[in-house]
């Protein structure tokens, strides 16, 4: 198969997310991100040329400064996204590791195991690497766990090898979670799946987890605060990730407004994750 990619450059260093999120609507869930720029691929098929127009004249309405698009020849993106998503180690004792790389763990290594495909989460993005960090500071053994936003389901995959004794898995993408439960078999866990939006369809009920994980942008976090509250017991931990330094006060106000108290905030890259325990008590 040959790509049509498509690529937008940025001034500064800006939050990319919305334009990420511009990609994702416009049909691309994968993309490139450095710093200034970001670069998606449709596949060329009928009608791929006004889709990627589409995209670039959204990207440039949004405040991209520059849009470009090219012809890739047959399978070069794959190779292109493949070749930058190598084994890496996160934490003190987690390794990530493509499907399709090989490496020589060693003794008390939490290995990973991810084909990401159409689904984000290579524990390449800093908001990955941070929420990881956080887990494994966290202490889940035992645990029951929901992972809010799971994409290649690498939050809940790690969740179920540091001892979390019952994971969830959500995602608002039916292609997430059908990725999400691939590498789950590829990693030999098991955890449950849900195409839903947030916590609030979900069958479990109150005070049902200990732990929820969600690495989701600052807009959907704020609004997740008070259902995350009501769904972990008092006393159990929300890690969330995904939020740009500059969001990071109405984050936290809206999790102190939730009831939350802060207990670990860790940053990279100008990305901010948090632990914060449920309840005053
Ligand atoms: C940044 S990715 C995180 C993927 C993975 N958990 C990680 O840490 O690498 C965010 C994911 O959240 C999903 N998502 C966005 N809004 C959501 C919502 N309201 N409820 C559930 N999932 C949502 C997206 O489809 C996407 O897969």
């Amino acid at each position: 198969m040959s790509w049509l990619e498509v690529r937008s450059e940025f001034q500064g260093q800006p939050d990319l997310s919305p334009y990420i999120e511009i990609y994702r609507v416009h049909g691309i869930e994968n993309t490139l991100e450095t710093s200034t720029s970001l670069c998606g691929c449709y596949p060329v098929t009928q009608g791929a040329h006004e889709r990627a127009s589409e995209l670039a004249g959204a990207l440039r309405a949004a405040g991209a400064t520059a849009t470009s698009t090219r012809d890739l020849p047959e399978e070069n993106w794959e190779l292109a996204w493949r070749q930058f998503f190598k084994p890496r180690r996160v934490g003190d004792h987690m390794v990530v590791r493509p499907s399709w790389e090989s490496f020589e763990p060693r003794t008390g290594d939490v290995e990973i195991v991810l084909d990401p495909g159409q689904a984000f989460g290579t524990g390449d993005h800093p908001t990955t690497r941070l929420c990881l960090e956080l887990m494994e500071t966290t202490g889940l053994d035992g645990s029951k766990l929901a992972d809010i936003g799971c994409g290649s389901g690498i939050l809940a995959i790690a969740a179920c090898k540091l001892g979390a004794s019952q994971v969830i898995a959500v995602d608002i993408e039916s292609v997430a979670i059908e990725v999400a439960r691939e590498n789950a078999s590829l990693n030999g866990v098991r955890f449950e799946t849900y195409v839903a939006e947030g916590l609030s369809a979900l069958p479990q009920g109150r005070r049902c987890f200990d732990v929820i994980v969600s690495n989701i942008i600052s807009a959907i976090l704020i609004r997740l605060a008070p259902d995350a509250a009501d769904a972990l017991v008092l006393g159990g931990t929300w890690i969330v990730s995904g939020i740009i330094e500059q969001n990071w006060p109405d984050v936290q106000a809206s999790a102190q407004r939730a009831g939350f108290n802060l207990l670990e905030r860790r940053s990279e890259d100008g990305w901010v994750a948090a632990a914060f325990k449920n309840g005053h008590a």
